[in-house]
């Protein structure tokens, strides 16, 4: 695996593989700190091309809270370790400095979808996902770009963007990647002591009884929402900041699932 820090020299070898292979460039955008979920979007990317590339930056841009920015778990030579383990053939790893060279005055901003569920509790965020990510695009220079559909909101505001923009990148969602007790697996996990990782688990608790719900045939969106919120309310160390039904596209809320339509992401899955 080759390692590449620099901005210039990964435009030079995904130029190089392009004209030199015809190779298809797979990009796996990361924040390190990766666990099993990040390598099945390694595992998934590998299929949709020749090459793949995992970048691993955190990005300062999408962090409401410096606190945040400064604990959020950074382990880049473990991470190198799992990326070679996994065939991964590039791993770019630029730092502050190298992505943003100077105050930018460029942002990308995906309006409407930027506003609710996550983007109503932490402001700016998706701005700086939405830049970060067209920096990379432009960096890396993929064919595909896999994304996890953990972070839902994020994927639907990328496919937008990419669409909007006429960017010439299949974007692929990943199914989310589970610990055994339903907890969905993410970097800050790590950050969660025993009590509040047993109490975590509430979240996969509270998606069962909504699925549950549907699947006795509820289709109104406010019953479903609060056989969520009632199953979340049964743990005391939860602090909700939203429940919603809403449209897996556009991310409208729903006033009633009409039809169980399966959602594109669902849909890529199934042929990848
Ligand atoms: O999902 C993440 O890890 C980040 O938001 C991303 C897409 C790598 C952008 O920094």
């Amino acid at each position: 695996m080759r390692a590449i820090e620099q901005v210039s020299a990964m435009q030079a070898w995904s130029r190089e593989a392009r004209r030199r292979d015809g190779a298809r460039i797979a990009l796996v955008p990361t924040m390190g700190a990766l666990h099993d979920g990040h390598l099945s979007l390694v595992e998934i990317a590998r299929r949709h091309a020749d090459v793949v590339v995992t970048s691993v930056f955190v990005n300062p841009m999408q962090f409401d809270r410096a606190d945040d920015f400064a604990r959020y778990p950074r382990d880049l030579e473990h991470d190198g370790g799992l990326l070679a383990a996994a065939g991964v053939d590039v791993l770019f790893a630029p730092d502050a400095k190298e992505m943003y060279p100077d105050a930018a005055e460029t942002v990308v901003t995906v309006d409407r979808l930027s506003e609710p569920l996550c983007g109503a509790h932490r402001p700016g965020h998706f701005r700086g996902v939405a830049t970060v990510v067209l920096k990379l695009f432009n960096i890396v220079q993929p064919h595909v770009a896999v994304f996890g559909e953990k972070d839902y909101q994020q994927l639907a505001l990328i496919r937008r963007m990419v669409r909007d923009l006429h960017l010439d990148i299949d974007v692929v969602g990943a199914p989310i990647v589970r610990e055994a007790d339903g907890l969905a697996m993410s970097s800050r996990n790590r950050h969660l002591d025993r009590d509040e990782r047993a109490a975590a688990t509430c979240l996969a608790r509270a998606l069962g009884a909504a699925e549950e719900c549907v699947a006795a045939g509820e289709r109104d969106a406010a019953a479903i929402v609060a056989a969520a919120t009632a199953e979340l309310a049964r743990e005391p160390r939860a602090r909700v900041e939203y429940v919603a039904a809403v449209h897996p596209e556009t991310l409208r809320p729903l006033v009633r699932l009409r039809q169980l339509t399966v959602p594109a992401v669902h849909r890529e899955r199934r042929s990848a």
